[in-house]
């Protein structure tokens, strides 16, 4: 049976978070498992440049991204991990779709209504944002694209923008996605109990030091309730954390405790810390290995480029046609 086509990318502009794990790369690495996909996942640097112009942080936070993917269990065997600048030709489908796609089609995008709302002035860039991202989705055929719910309105574009132009073009060029996102862990909430975000931080880093997570841990709002009084668990956000990474038995117990009284905050969340440290351990240490190797994660970027090469001259040849380029 043909497998099922599944794209996902990750911008590189910050410290990775437990958010950013069970939101999309855990899915990442629990489908790669199945054995039930063609997988291509990538480093949405072109992406990243709206936020972050500076070279060093740029290289940073891009070779910490690579080395997070294979930290958390990515195989290079049996997924395409490749840097989206790696295949200019993103750049160029970009510029076919933006000359399909209207203004006020791209103004009703969430990312580009919050900016407004908070008079940001912004880039063409990211008023874009929807634009590439179908790009990047569309190459190569998606089926299925795994992200937090924040992305969901972008997938559904990609999924029109492509539609849009095999109705303009009479032709069956591209195929439509469908956004992949597991409801328990659609948003994971932050430290001070909005979404967790790079950019609100507010974060339990994914491969920060021990310090980090301890700090971060350690700030996690709470109300004034006393140890011994009864609390309830679905408000108490170091529980909604804890349901991530503890067993069951281990959750039913703590919200058994929070709900009788008994368990204050500050117990609650070292036992979060103990957890959270546990579950990522191994995580950790791959990751580790990979900071040690950087010549080893240039490879794999570098074969991942070269895997593609065909697919998207493929894909590139039917979009110049169709449009008669
Ligand atoms: P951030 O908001 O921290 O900048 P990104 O926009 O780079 O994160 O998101 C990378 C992936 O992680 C996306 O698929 C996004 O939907 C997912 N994601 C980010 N934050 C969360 C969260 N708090 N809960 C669930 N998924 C998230
Ligand atoms: N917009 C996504 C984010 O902010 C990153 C991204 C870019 C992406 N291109 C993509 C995700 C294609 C999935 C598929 O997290």
């Amino acid at each position: 049976m043909k497998k099922k086509i599944l794209v996902s990318g990750i911008k590189p502009t910050g410290q990775l978070h437990i958010g950013n794990y069970f939101g999309a790369m855990k899915q990442f690495v629990d489908l790669q498992n199945t054995g039930e996909f063609e997988i291509y996942i990538f480093l949405a640097n072109y992406h990243a440049l709206n936020s972050m112009q500076d070279r060093e942080g740029m290289k940073k936070y891009s070779f910490d991204l690579i080395c997070a993917y294979l930290a958390i269990g990515l195989d290079p065997k049996k997924v395409t991990l490749y840097k989206q600048s790696d295949i200019p030709e993103f750049a160029e489908l970009t510029w076919i779709f933006n000359t399909q796609t209207t203004m006020p089609y791209l103004m009703r995008a969430h990312a580009f209504k919050d900016a407004e709302a908070k008079s940001k002035e912004i880039s063409v860039g990211t008023f874009n944002y929807p634009i590439l991202m179908a790009a990047d989705i569309l190459m190569y055929d998606a089926d299925i694209v795994p992200v937090g719910k924040d992305q969901k309105q972008h997938v559904e574009m990609a999924r029109e923008i492509g539609q849009k132009f095999n109705r303009i073009y009479g032709v069956d060029v591209f195929k439509d996605p469908q956004e992949y996102i597991v409801e328990d862990v659609e948003t994971v909430p932050g430290i001070d109990g909005q979404k967790m975000s790079k950019s609100y931080n507010n974060v339990i880093p994914l491969f920060g030091t021990d310090e980090e997570v301890v700090k971060a841990i350690m700030s996690i709002v709470t109300d004034s309730k006393s140890p011994e009084d009864s609390k309830n668990p679905d408000e108490v956000l170091v529980y909604q954390m804890y349901k991530l990474v503890a067993s069951e038995d281990e959750r039913e117990k703590m919200r058994q405790s929070l709900e009788k009284g008994g368990l204050g905050y500050g117990e609650a969340k070292k036992e979060l810390l103990r957890k959270i440290l546990e579950y990522f351990k191994p995580m950790r240490e791959r990751y580790e290995y990979f900071q040690k190797n950087p010549r080893k994660v240039e490879s794999i970027l570098k074969k991942g480029a070269k895997q593609i090469r065909k697919k998207t001259e493929a894909k590139m040849k039917m979009v110049r046609e169709a449009a008669g380029l």
